[in-house]
């Protein structure tokens, strides 16, 4: 029996509670419901107190991170700590995770999304969600959908082919889905010409009768531009307060532009998300120092190694020169509302390196970047204490202030003083290692090869100098893999030097983003998706395919760690549909497994293919088909270092003339 009836509300009652009580409530309809309260995410839970100020939270790694590690059980883990703020809070909901397919390096909030690739932000969004919910508290998957750029982003259209919406955009919200959020967040933007908030077709067609989704779509902060028009569309919520959104409600009801029956669709919706808010699983179980802990261990995992020649990581002995105020204030995360403030006090890097013992760490005179780690100061120290030393690490990279909501970046290279230090110091010294700062791809070119090694720290939260200090003296191999593929300059993207027009954008290259354009245009790039580098020499050996039925497969393979690290490695498996009637990317990420090798030992690894793995959008059919023939299943170390392929055939009967297909 339902405990909140439709039945015990006013018409008054039921128009205020479409429309929020204040910022970052829902309305109690006097005192009938309880009034739920909403929390930013996704990087760490982000309340306000009444004065203004931002209370404070353990900063976890942001979800580009998380991404890198390609760890599902880490993505739980990250959505299992913050719950527990939550419920110490009294937050019912966390608005995160956002799932967004990222496009281009420029957008300002790349580092709030996991990947390029929608299986992977699916089935880590998947996770992430299943590890809040697990303990009684609500998930809102944002921003639904195509929130790929930030400038003018109330109004910056976006214009996708159905194929494209279906296999990019909307295929990560599909797979996340899975673990059935209680809300989902529309987006600002306007799709294919409708505002998100507005579009029957994503918010009820697709949503809820494809997609199955039971929850309450709440819409992004200020989404809404006729709050009547979005209710009719299926949008439950509108946030944050404005008394004129009662008034317009009312008016448009008046008036007979809005049924009763539309009306008690959000609305029974919000009932059941209050309902769901009451349960008796909001258990803490998590003391401040193991949130920070897990914090760490993600961390750990989500640094990449994206080159390290002559294998001069990890630094183990000699002394080493170390540079930068990221060592004392690493930006633990990218701007805007995800940003969480953490009251944890950093311990310098440089301190916490020399703890481990073997190499011994200086810092030089003074301190050669300012505390945005930008604009250099006293370069002369940093030059001559670089001379001699066995090598010198360089924190460089972008913060919260080059990277956040509301803006995008305009250039993906490091900024001129800071890729000039790098390479006068790589003159003085040869062996150069370069921790990178950043939350989407850099463009490394002017100094890629004058360096040593590049350890793409990204924004790990509150754990990063523990993590880094772990990594870099050797104890933990690096297990981060990247998520986007770092072109070799901004115009080989996919979306080119496009900056958005204000107007709209037309995502011209269809179903060819990320690798899949790399791929298909056959470009060089810097470093590939799925690349990243480990301490162990892993091997890869005994594929076998087994079929369980007709479009189900068991991929099976061995890692042998041939080396004294112990040291985890993310596999791919990808598949390519070989003879094809449409077009189709060379290769799609189908699979992946997160795995610990020890030390000169080996694992067998195990991945299941379902139906999805070889369905392409047909837009003939307006469903997703599989296609009889030859698909080739790939086994990568990344995306360009595929290591193990078999082909398989698919031979369905022809009672389903040659394919199958399916709606969701
Ligand atoms: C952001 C959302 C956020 C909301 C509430 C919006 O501007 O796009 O991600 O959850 O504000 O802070």
């Amino acid at each position: 029996m339902a405990k909140y009836k439709l039945s015990d509300l006013t018409l008054d009652e039921k128009l205020h509670l479409l429309s929020g009580k204040d910022n970052w409530s829902l309305s109690d309809a006097g005192g009938k419901l309880p009034s739920v309260f909403l929390a930013d995410g996704p990087h760490g839970m982000r309340i306000y107190n009444k004065d203004g100020s931002v209370r404070p939270a353990t900063a976890m790694p942001t979800l580009s991170a998380i991404g890198s590690t390609f760890n599902r059980r880490l993505a739980y883990l990250s959505g299992n700590t913050i719950a527990d703020e939550c419920i110490e809070e009294g937050a019912g909901v966390l608005l995160a995770p956002g799932v967004n397919t990222r496009r281009s390096p420029l957008n300002g909030r790349n580092f709030e999304y996991f990947s390029e690739d929608p299986f992977l932000s699916g089935e880590l969004g998947a996770s992430f969600i299943e590890g809040v919910q697990e303990k009684g508290i609500g998930t809102s998957l944002k921003h639904y959908c195509a929130n790929l750029r930030e400038y003018d982003r109330f109004y910056q259209g976006a214009d996708i082919d159905e194929r494209a919406l279906r296999e990019i955009y909307l295929e990560a919200f599909r797979g996340a889905l899975r673990s059935k959020p209680w809300t989902v967040m529309c987006s600002f933007t306007p799709i294919n010409g409708i505002y998100a908030s507005e579009n029957r077709y994503l918010l009820k067609d697709i949503l809820r009768d494809e997609f199955g989704f039971d929850g309450v779509v709440i819409s992004d902060w200020g989404a809404v531009h006729n709050i009547y028009k979005s209710v009719k569309a299926g949008l439950d919520l509108t946030m944050p307060y404005h008394p004129d959104n009662y008034k317009n409600l009312k008016d448009a009801y008046d008036r007979g532009l809005l049924r009763d029956e539309e009306i008690d669709f959000c609305v029974q919706n919000l009932l059941t998300l209050c309902e769901r808010t009451e349960n008796d699983k909001k258990v803490i179980t998590t003391k401040k120092e193991e949130r920070h802990e897990n914090a760490v261990a993600i961390a750990k995992e989500a640094a990449v190694l994206l080159k390290n020649e002559d294998r001069i990581l990890p630094l183990t002995s000699g002394r080493v020169l170390i540079s930068g105020s990221f060592i004392r204030r690493p930006p633990t995360g990218g701007g805007g509302s995800s940003f969480v403030e953490t009251p944890y006090v950093q311990r310098p890097l440089d301190a916490l390196l020399n703890e481990k013992g073997g190499a011994t760490y200086e810092m030089p005179i003074g301190q050669p970047l300012d505390s945005s780690g930008r604009m250099p100061i006293g370069l002369r120290n940093l030059y001559s204490a670089a001379y001699g030393k066995d090598a010198v690490v360089l924190c460089v990279g972008e913060d919260n202030k080059i990277e956040g909501e509301g803006f995008d970046r305009t250039s993906i290279r490091l900024n001129p003083q800071t890729e000039q230090m790098i390479l006068d110091v790589a003159r003085i010294n040869p062996n150069v290692v370069v921790l990178l700062y950043a939350g989407s791809a850099i463009d490394m070119s002017a100094w890629i090869d004058k360096v040593k090694a590049v350890l793409f720290v990204g924004y790990l939260g509150e754990g990063v100098n523990e993590a880094l200090a772990s990594i870099l003296s050797g104890e933990v191999s690096p297990s981060g893999k990247l998520t986007e593929s770092f072109p070799l300059c901004l115009e080989d993207n996919c979306a080119g030097r496009e900056l958005g027009n204000g107007y709209t954008e037309a995502f011209r290259e269809g179903i060819f983003v990320g690798y899949r354009y790399y791929d298909k245009f056959e470009k060089e790039v810097l470093f590939p998706f799925g690349h990243g580098l480990s301490y162990a020499e892993l091997v890869y050996s005994n594929l076998r395919v087994e079929k369980q039925s007709e479009t189900e497969y068991t991929v099976t393979y061995d890692i042998e760690n041939r080396s004294d690290f112990d040291a985890m490695e993310a596999s791919q498996v990808y598949v390519s549909d070989v003879f094809s009637m449409v077009e189709r990317p060379p290769k799609e990420l189908k699979g992946f497994s997160k795995d610990l090798i020890p030390a000169h030992g080996k694992k067998t690894v195990s991945v299941t293919l379902t139906p999805r793995a070889f369905a392409y959008y047909n837009t003939s059919l307006h469903a997703w088909h599989i296609e009889n023939g030859i698909f080739k299943i790939m086994v990568g170390a990344s995306s360009r270092d595929i290591r193990l392929a078999a082909d398989i055939e698919i031979n369905l009967p022809d009672e389903t003339q040659y394919s199958v297909y399916f709606s969701h």
